[in-house]
């Protein structure tokens, strides 16, 4: 006999339209927006479960010892990447949904909701962490800690110890074939000298510090090795072997932006609508939020790898050998 599915059994409709329980209602002082509240945060929690399983899946390809440069898993984590950052772009617009709320209508019901906030979502958290935000690197670190539950903070401290997106981009980075045994870097380097100008000299010893694995400690996310791969993609993506690659790099710039587009727009939002007063959190506020859009992006070393790229016309040329591994000239 067919068993036939039901939308409603199917998407668990009961379960997830039981879910919004206003607490005004509970406490018999009806506050008409609370609804609203409730179901964008509920929204935006199920989109944080979507990013984290595409993140885990992109992140369990880069695992593999052999990820190939031209392979259908590269072609898999840009496509990935590039849904994440779709979502992220609909997180951002769906802050206009709850600006609807005036502070007024907020004030109805904001006493009830204390010490609850967004700051205890623990699934944003986690997201951070998994990309590749270390609990040195946040903003007011301690009071993660103070505002979650013993199991969520387990969840996101072994996301913060294992290896992040961040180190695996590194690890896939450094694998980077073409750049092992060439003298690619000492002729780009003298072209990149002689583009400066007189106030920009002191791009020089920079360019040694982040390129040459002399310069061991300068703090960088990215190692020398990675650093060369990833500005040789960024000033040759026309190169068919380069070309997912480039995206991939680029995807992650995107993810940065989208981010920090998100927490500008909340901050901005908290502030139209409680101004300069403590979050229910318990934390400063817009404050603290201005600290976090200043502190976690994630991939800045790989945007700042943009600095070292010289015009197009004065690129070296590259050799035969180079151009057939990257896939353009014939034998
Ligand atoms: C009127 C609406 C909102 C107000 C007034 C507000 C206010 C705040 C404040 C003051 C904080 C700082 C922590 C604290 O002390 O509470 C915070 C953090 C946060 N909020 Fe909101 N929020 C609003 C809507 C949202 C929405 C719709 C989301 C969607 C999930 C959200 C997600 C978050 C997250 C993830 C954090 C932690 C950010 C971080 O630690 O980097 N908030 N919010």
């Amino acid at each position: 006999m067919e068993l036939k599915m039901h939308y409603a059994d199917y998407l668990k409709l009961d379960s997830i339209l039981d879910a919004q329980q206003l607490r005004s209602d509970e406490l018999n002082a009806h506050a008409h927006d609370e609804m609203l509240f409730i179901i964008i945060h509920q929204a935006y929690e199920l989109w944080f479960k979507q990013l984290l399983y595409e993140l885990d899946s992109i992140m369990t390809i880069f695992r593999k010892p052999a990820l190939n440069d031209d392979s259908p898993e590269l072609q898999t984590i840009v496509h990935r990447l590039n849904r994440s950052n779709t979502i992220l772009k609909l997180l951002v617009q769906q802050i206009e949904v709850m600006e609807t709320m005036s502070p007024m209508d907020f004030l109805d019901f904001r006493d009830m909701l204390r010490p609850a906030s967004g700051f205890q979502s623990w699934q944003f958290k986690l997201l951070e962490a998994k990309l590749g935000l270390k609990y040195e690197q946040r903003h007011g670190e301690a009071h993660y800690i103070s505002q979650l539950r013993d199991a969520e903070i387990r969840i996101i401290k072994a996301a913060e110890s294992g290896k992040s997106l961040l180190e695996l981009v590194n690890s896939w980075l450094e694998r980077m074939p073409f750049l092992k045994d060439n003298d690619f870097w000492p002729g780009y380097r003298q072209l990149y000298l002689e583009s400066l100008s007189e106030v920009e000299k002191g791009h020089a010893a920079l360019f040694d510090t982040v390129f040459s694995e002399e310069n061991g400690n300068y703090p960088c996310s990215l190692s020398p090795a990675a650093c060369r791969a990833g500005l040789f993609i960024m000033i040759y993506p026309g190169y068919p072997i380069l070309q997912l690659p480039y995206q991939l790099l680029n995807q992650l710039l995107e993810m940065d932006e989208q981010l920090s587009t998100w927490r500008y727009r909340h901050m901005h939002m908290v502030q139209r609508t409680i101004g300069t007063r403590i979050g229910t959190g318990g934390s400063a506020g817009r404050d603290y939020l201005q600290g976090t859009l200043d502190k976690h992006f994630i991939f800045h070393d790989i945007a700042k790898l943009t600095s070292f790229l010289i015009e197009r016309k004065k690129l070296p040329k590259l050799d035969k050998h180079m151009e057939r591994r990257l896939g353009f000239a014939s034998e």
